[in-house]
């Protein structure tokens, strides 16, 4: 009797575990979208002049990429290697195996953001500066992110 409380107990841990890495999972995919939305949706559309150039939005867009790269230094856990991402994209193993490469990306992402959050007032610092960002993105991923097949 008191074994099969401690497997069922066992296996509802388990359970949990296995949720928790898909909430991980769901958290930094919805992460990386909204980055993708803030760069590419509002930033670099003002740019390319698909949009007017509007300080409240990329203040909010400046943000939320703020935000992400305080984040991302606990976005990968250890226990979320070898989880499953469904759709397009998932973490290169090199995420775990190479923190210091990884730490070292985000570092220089946050610089990055921070800089461009200090010199974006305008059209033409925008111009000047959304494309710094977009590099420190994919310097990441060229590294650490892979398609998945
Ligand atoms: C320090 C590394 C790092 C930085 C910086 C970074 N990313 Fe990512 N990104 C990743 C990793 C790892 C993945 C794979 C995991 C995933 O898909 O969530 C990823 C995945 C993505 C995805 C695919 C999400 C999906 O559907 O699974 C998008 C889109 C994306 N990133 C956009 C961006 C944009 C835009 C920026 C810059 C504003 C950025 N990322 C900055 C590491 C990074």
């Amino acid at each position: 009797m008191k074994r099969t409380v401690v497997a069922v107990a066992a296996l509802l841990l388990g359970a949990g575990a296995v949720m928790a890495q898909q909430d991980l999972v769901k958290h930094d995919q919805e992460t990386m979208k909204a980055n993708a939305k803030n760069l590419g949706g509002v930033m670099i559309a003002m740019v390319k002049g698909e949009k007017p150039y509007d300080q409240t939005a990329v203040n909010a867009a400046l943000a939320q990429l703020d935000e992400t790269a305080k984040k991302l230094p606990t976005m990968f856990p250890d226990s979320m290697k070898g989880a499953k991402f469904e759709g397009d994209y998932g973490p290169s193993p090199k995420v775990w195996e190479d923190k210091a490469g990884f730490k070292a990306k985000i570092d220089s992402f946050a610089k990055v953001v921070s800089e461009a959050k200090a010199k974006i007032k305008d059209i033409d610092s925008l111009k000047a500066n959304a494309p710094a960002i977009g590099k420190e993105c994919g310097g990441c991923h060229e590294t650490f992110r892979l398609k998945n097949s």
